[in-house]
């Protein structure tokens, strides 16, 4: 769980704050293991200051440490969140102390007080107003409320501009102790209020220590004030012309501004109820202080003093309204009643200053008192719950410890009593309510230093009064004597000649030390009478009983001067309303706030070890939590403690059915608490050590991660089946649509098949009728169909005849198509014919022409392609291409020659040129034949290679038709036929071909069929050729 350092809206309980108390430390000292060890302690502190958790507890105590910045954690949100929680259940902060007070007063209808104490700039102050804000803010409200709110909250500017000064410790530090009522009505709405002062420190409107200034209204008013009021006053705008102003040398703070802080007190001032006369009555008299200051005197030869500073005289007579002579006269003489006489004697030097500085301090003083009395007066409210708020000095040790230092510390042995009592009256109170035994917690009681001070006759307070009063040579160091004669033995007070050689070292001879309960402490006894006497010469009393100034008419009272008893000394007084304090406190509830200072230097983020050290020691915090923690560290309603930890046993998780008291004691038992660890009383539990606690929060954040997996997985499960099912769902959803359009699809194709089936039946039927609705489906069918048909088998190639037959509707256009069809494949097979290929087919077409069905071999003759020759130019002699001249060859092939005699087998070769056919032998050209010669030529129908070139008998060149055989015969015909343009000249002879030898004489060739060629000269002196026969034919 994450630690929320004052982040809005997170809640977070006391004990899961402990799960981060490694950083952050712990927020209660009484969780601390090593409960008795300062440095743990310390430690803690620091943690949390480093994480701007500036509050702890120890119990219901709560500490601070001033932050000296701003932390945004006292917003309204922050207020918000701190109203009616339990005070555990959320981080510590003065706000959860205010609220919870408020809510005791309210349901216990118990007057409650919160005692705010810490040494000088450890922000009580700042605490009491955060309280004071926060009920402001809180409470309910109504309009007489509005001014009363208002009234309460004003108060404090008004008190710090008359009772706060500048110190070296605190820019605003209260030089006066403040216990203030907040009254509230039965609807808890604040109605009204009443402040207690105690011990103004007087002694500083006429001096101040180097680097203090004087309280703040003197600086506001220079400052601040209207040209026209400072005239009145006979102010200068120049604190440095006032002597009461400059001793500290100090007029100006960085942090103070006194301009904007006088509208603010005028304001204030105004809203408490202040008439303007009475405000100009108030600034007359702090005018007067500072006119008071800046008399001066001048000594007689006789050393009387005299008032050389007319001018202030005069501003001082209006001002405090009285006799301008009557107030010189007394500030330079003193009346002593001797047997009931008056006697003047006059002052020397000396006593006419302390005489002049004596009345400044007792005006202020007194009109201070007034101030608070007319606050008081403004806020009045009877019949109320209260709550008290006492922002009082802390514990105070210095270098040089005097008389106000003896008060103030007396004051706080008296609070720590007070702590002591209640503190153990409410744990007692506690463990009998729960039924539990009490046992005995070891402390050291103060009482028996408290009575060192104020027991009667004995003690110091008395021993000094008596030294004041008593006639004859009285002084600090007959007072000091005195000490030593009466309560030198006792064990909680030395002087320097009692002290043993050691404390005497550390001690001066005008000393006196006392060991408080916080520490010791070396009083120097130097003005402790006069401090104590704190005396007004009776002439200056009388003349400001006379005075016009209402307010001082107030505070000099005459019957003062008919009584002619000795007015209480400063210390008794002190006693007197301490006692009275102790009186209100104990008749209250008390809450506590302990302040700690970081450093001495008002700075943020500055964690000083020894500082906070001594402050821890003279808060005496180690001595409140060895208290608290001297029966259980930790206790809470079994409610609560069940609610948190009812995870870690199976028999309370997920919840517990019987008392919560068996409850607790199952689960306690079950972790394994030992039986001196704990204790169970009517409504809590009572846990002894811290340890206990931390392993039990150990054990409830382990098994936060189990528990978070299991949660996690039960989700993840849940949250998956969800998901599956919404999924599977919707599959069936659109399962069920597709399954919809599918069975529809179905359906119409289902009922087009069937349409289709029955037009296609009655097309059928109607097939011969003329296009008509029932038919022209299935007409159009059938055009469709074969059409595809004929798409899928179209003739190949050219020479491919096959057509698919097409039905009676499609006869014509069949027919047409295929003539279309056949006409462009055989125009697309023309246009990639080729010029050889063309050629090659011409002359095939020839041959065709000639041959076809006539001779036997020609269709073997086919497939074969004509060559351009059969004889290239290496295989003709030259000399015979020499003799033919420019005469171009045409075609050349071997053949054999059969002799007109003897038909014997000669090898020649047949040349045909452009003009004739040359029969060759070697490099002798036989016989040349002009095409124009040439008759005819014979060839016989069978499958034989022997041809006849008739020439004309007439031709005496000529020996006759020439025989010959050619391997190749229809190719070399065809060239033959070709190239004499002899087409119709061949022909085609069945039996037998006559031809001319020459000479008148004829040659017969007669053709047979037979197995194999044979060419021989027959019996019959015929030239025989047998052809052998080819089945192709
Ligand atoms: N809670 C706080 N947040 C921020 N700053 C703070 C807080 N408390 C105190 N301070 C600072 O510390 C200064 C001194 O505080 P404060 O006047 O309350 O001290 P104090 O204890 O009343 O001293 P003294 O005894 O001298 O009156 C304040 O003026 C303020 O600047
Ligand atoms: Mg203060």
């Amino acid at each position: 769980m994450r630690y929320a350092v004052g982040s809005d809206g997170v809640r977070i309980s006391m004990e899961s704050a402990l799960t981060a108390r490694d950083r952050v430390g712990v927020q209660d000292f009484v969780l601390l293991e090593n409960h008795t060890s300062e440095a743990a302690f310390i430690e803690n502190l620091r943690k949390r200051f480093k994480e701007n958790l500036i509050y702890t507890y120890i119990g219901s105590v709560l500490v601070s440490v001033n932050p000296y910045k701003d932390l945004e954690i006292y917003t309204k949100n922050h207020m918000e969140r701190y109203r009616g929680v339990n005070f555990y259940e959320v981080s510590p902060h003065v706000y959860a102390v205010s609220d919870n007070s408020y809510r005791s007063m309210r349901t216990e209808r118990k007057d409650q007080c919160i005692l705010i104490s810490g040494e000088s700039g450890a922000g009580k102050t700042e605490a009491s107003k955060k309280i004071l804000q926060y009920y402001a803010v809180t409470c309910p409200a109504s309009d007489q409320v509005e001014t009363v709110k208002d009234r309460l909250l004003q108060s404090n500017p008004v008190l710090e501009a008359f009772g706060n000064a500048k110190t070296l410790r605190n820019d605003n530090s209260s030089r006066f102790g403040k216990y203030m009522d907040i009254q509230f009505d039965f609807k808890g709405a604040p109605v009204g209020g009443h402040i207690l002062n105690y011990l103004l420190e007087k002694s500083r409107v006429v001096h101040q220590n180097h680097g203090e200034r004087n309280f703040h209204i003197f600086y506001q008013l220079i400052e601040g004030g209207e040209e026209d009021l400072l005239r009145r006053l006979g102010l200068e705008r120049n604190p440095q012309q006032y002597q009461y102003l400059v001793k500290g040398n100090c007029p100006k703070v960085s942090s103070i501004n006194d301009r904007s802080d006088w509208k603010v007190v005028r304001k204030a001032l105004s809203v408490i109820g202040f008439s303007e006369d009475e405000v100009e009555e108030l600034l007359n008299i702090i005018a007067s202080v500072l006119h008071l200051g800046n008399i001066q005197y001048g000594g007689e030869d006789s050393g009387n003093a005299y008032i050389t500073t007319d001018t202030q005289i005069k501003y001082l007579a209006r001002l405090l309204g009285v006799d301008g002579l009557v107030l010189k006269e007394a500030l330079t003489h003193k009346t002593i009643i001797a047997k009931g006489e008056e006697l003047k004697s006059p002052l020397n030097l000396e006593q006419a200053s302390s005489a002049r500085d004596a009345l400044s301090k007792a005006v202020y003083g007194r009109t201070f008192t007034w101030l608070v009395n007319k606050i008081n007066v403004s806020l009045t409210y009877k019949n109320a719950s209260v709550i008290g708020l006492l922002d009082i000095y802390g514990f105070e040790v210095f270098q040089h410890n005097s008389f106000e230092q003896f008060c103030i510390n007396y004051c706080n042995e008296k609070l720590q009593q007070l702590f002591i009592e209640l503190t153990l009256k409410s744990e007692q109170d506690e463990y009998e309510a729960e039924g539990i035994t009490w046992e005995p917690v070891q402390y050291f009681n103060n009482k028996i230093i408290c009575d060192l001070v104020e027991e009667k006759f004995k003690g110091i307070i008395s021993i000094l009064d008596e030294e004041c009063l008593r006639p004859g040579d009285a002084s600090d160091i007959t007072f000091l004597e005195k000490l030593e004669n009466t309560v030198g033995g006792h064990a909680h007070l030395t002087t320097h000649k009692l002290a043993d050689g050691k404390t005497r070292k550390v001690m001066g001879r005008e000393e006196f030390r006392l060991l408080h309960y916080a520490g010791e402490v070396n009083y120097n006894v130097n003005g402790f009478l006069d401090k104590n006497n704190d005396l007004l010469f009776r002439n200056l009393k009388e003349v400001m009983c006379m005075s016009d100034n209402k307010i001082l008419t107030q505070c000099f009272d005459r019957a003062e001067l008919k009584d002619s008893k000795r007015p209480e000394t400063a210390a008794t007084q002190f006693k007197t309303s301490l006692a009275k304090l102790m009186e209100i406190l104990m008749s209250k509830e008390p809450s506590y706030v302990r302040c700690i200072k970081p450093n001495d230097a008002k700075q943020a983020g500055r964690f000083d070890d020894v500082l906070i050290r001594h402050q821890v020691k003279y808060l005496g915090l180690m001595e409140n939590l060895r208290v608290r923690r001297a029966g259980f560290a930790y206790r809470r309603h079994y409610e609560t403690f069940l609610q948190r930890y009812k995870s870690l046993c199976p028999e309370t998780w997920p919840s517990w059915q019987g008392k919560l008291a068996d409850g607790v004691s199952t689960l306690v038992k079950h972790l394994g608490y030992k039986p001196e660890e704990y204790k169970l009383g009517r409504s809590k539990i009572f846990i002894r050590f811290p340890k206990t606690l931390f392993a039990t929060e150990d054990a409830l954040e382990t098994r936060k991660h189990s528990l978070a997996s299991k949660l996690q997985s039960s989700w993840k499960g849940y949250s998956q089946k969800t998901k599956y099912r919404k999924l599977r769902s919707s599959a069936v959803v659109v399962q069920a649509w597709w399954r919809g359009i599918l069975a529809c699809r179905r359906a119409q194709r289902k009922r087009q098949a069937a349409n289709t089936i029955r037009r296609f039946i009655k097309g059928f039927i109607y097939r011969h009728n003329e296009r008509c609705p029932e038919n022209e489906y299935f007409l159009d069918y059938v055009r469709y169909s074969f059409l595809m048909k004929l798409r899928r088998n179209l003739p190949k190639s050219v020479l491919d005849k096959s057509w698919p037959t097409a039905p009676t509707a499609l006869i014509e256009a069949s027919e047409q198509l295929r003539k279309l069809y056949m006409q462009n494949m055989v125009w697309g097979y023309c246009k990639r014919i080729n010029p050889e290929w063309k050629h090659q087919l011409e002359q095939k077409m020839v041959a065709s022409e000639i041959f076809k069905n006539k001779k036997d071999n020609y269709p073997q003759s086919v497939p074969k392609l004509f060559m351009g020759t059969r004889l290239n130019g290496e295989e003709i002699n030259p000399k015979v291409l020499q003799s033919l001249g420019s005469e171009t060859m045409k075609y050349a092939v071997p053949v054999t020659k059969y002799d007109r005699k003897g038909y014997k087998a000669r090898p020649r070769q047949l040349l045909l040129t452009s003009n004739c056919a040359v029969i060759v032998e070697e490099a002798k050209l036989k016989q040349r034949i002009d095409y124009a010669a040439l008759k005819g030529i014979s060839v016989s129908s069978l499958s034989d290679g022997v041809f006849v070139l008739h020439v004309p008998t007439e031709d005496k060149k000529q020996k006759g038709d020439v025989v010959l055989q050619s391997d190749h015969i229809i190719e070399t015909l065809t060239k033959v036929a070709i190239c004499a343009d002899k087409v119709n000249s061949i022909n085609i002879n069945q039996g037998s071909i006559t031809f001319t030898m020459g000479q008148g004489k004829e040659g017969i060739i007669d053709f047979t069929s037979g197995s194999e060629l044979l060419v021989a000269k027959a019996k019959n002196g015929h030239l025989s050729v047998t052809a052998p026969r080819l089945n192709s034919r």
